[in-house]
């Protein structure tokens, strides 16, 4: 894809390295700008909706407060049991009628494939805001936006994505996006939580491996990509409580770290990165999730073809 006008966005797969450098120099753009104008009159005569059917702090609200930045307005829901699906309508029936009132909807959903079953009866622009454990990629946009921004280029890094990886939608996405400029990737987790075969299949294979131990890598990665064990997506507690705490970056083990590398999460964060190594400057969850306005501010103005 060379363009995002009028586009739904549903797979990492859909970016190209055209596409993200778009996205990088315009997110760069809306920084600049809203430090100096604060709202700025670009989307005025559009309207986003935000159909949040699972909970969200960081993708709602930066998308939510990047059409607003845009000068455009926001309807939409954050708790699914006050719309008509408690009634039984169906995601179907929930985009027909939503994409009625709105030029653009922003769907996070419980389910992996909801974002693509919406896009097919959708006629506005779909923009997946997470789905299930199957992707989340303007979350990879950001976090690619992020190892530019500390990194300069993402070509060749070597990258260790820890933790769940198995429902880790933030990690299908992101290794998508490296895969494209000759990363070598670690894949860190338990044995039962690795990196599904549906998005193995798309990497290359020689550019990655799998281990369960972060002290084998941890020293040299050039981004240590840690992630929360899920535990809503666990069957039980005490399937949960196996993993919980199996992998924890604290001060004793950023130190292992290299001095030029960097500390990634998506956030939230339950007990993987212990709050002492917040001010590390390696530490970069909290510019992650603020460049995700500026990121998302990128692809809504690309998406209505006002980039
Ligand atoms: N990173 C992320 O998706 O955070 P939220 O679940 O808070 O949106």
């Amino acid at each position: 894809m060379s363009s995002l006008f009028n586009q739904s966005l549903v797979s990492a797969s859909q970016l190209d390295q055209g596409l993200l450098s778009q996205i990088f120099t315009l997110a760069s753009h809306y920084k600049r700008k809203v430090a100096e104008q604060g709202v700025l009159d670009i989307l005025s005569d559009k309207l986003m909706a935000s159909l949040f059917f699972e909970p969200s702090t960081r993708t709602r609200l930066s998308f939510e407060s990047a059409m607003q930045r845009l000068g455009g307005r926001v309807i939409g829901f954050s708790d699914a049991s006050t719309t008509s699906l408690a009634k039984g309508e169906t995601l179907e029936d929930t985009i027909k009628m939503v994409m009625q009132y709105t030029d653009l909807i922003v769907m996070r959903h419980p389910q992996k494939g909801a974002a693509q079953r919406a896009v097919e009866v959708s006629s506005v622009p779909i923009l997946n805001a997470g789905d299930g454990d199957g992707e989340h990629p303007t979350q990879a946009c950001l976090d690619a936006y992020t190892i530019f921004e500390q990194k300069h280029s993402l070509q060749g890094l070597k990258v260790a994505f820890v933790g769940d990886l198995k429902f880790g939608r933030t990690v299908h996405s992101l290794c998508q996006i490296l895969n494209q400029y000759n990363s070598e990737l670690f894949f860190v987790s338990p044995k039962t939580l690795g990196m599904p075969e549906w998005i193995l299949q798309k990497l290359d294979s020689s550019r990655y491996s799998q281990t369960e131990s972060l002290e084998e890598v941890i020293s040299e990665v050039d981004v240590l990509y840690m992630t929360r064990i899920q535990k809503e997506r666990f069957k039980s507690e005490d399937e949960y409580k196996k993993y919980k705490g199996v992998y924890i970056i604290n001060r004793d083990a950023i130190t292992k770290m290299k001095s030029d590398s960097i500390l990634m999460h998506p956030l939230p964060r339950v007990d993987e990165i212990d709050p002492e190594v917040d001010t590390d400057s390696r530490a970069m969850y909290f510019e992650q999730a603020k460049n995700g306005m500026y990121v998302r501010m990128a692809l809504l103005t690309m998406v209505f073809g006002k980039a």
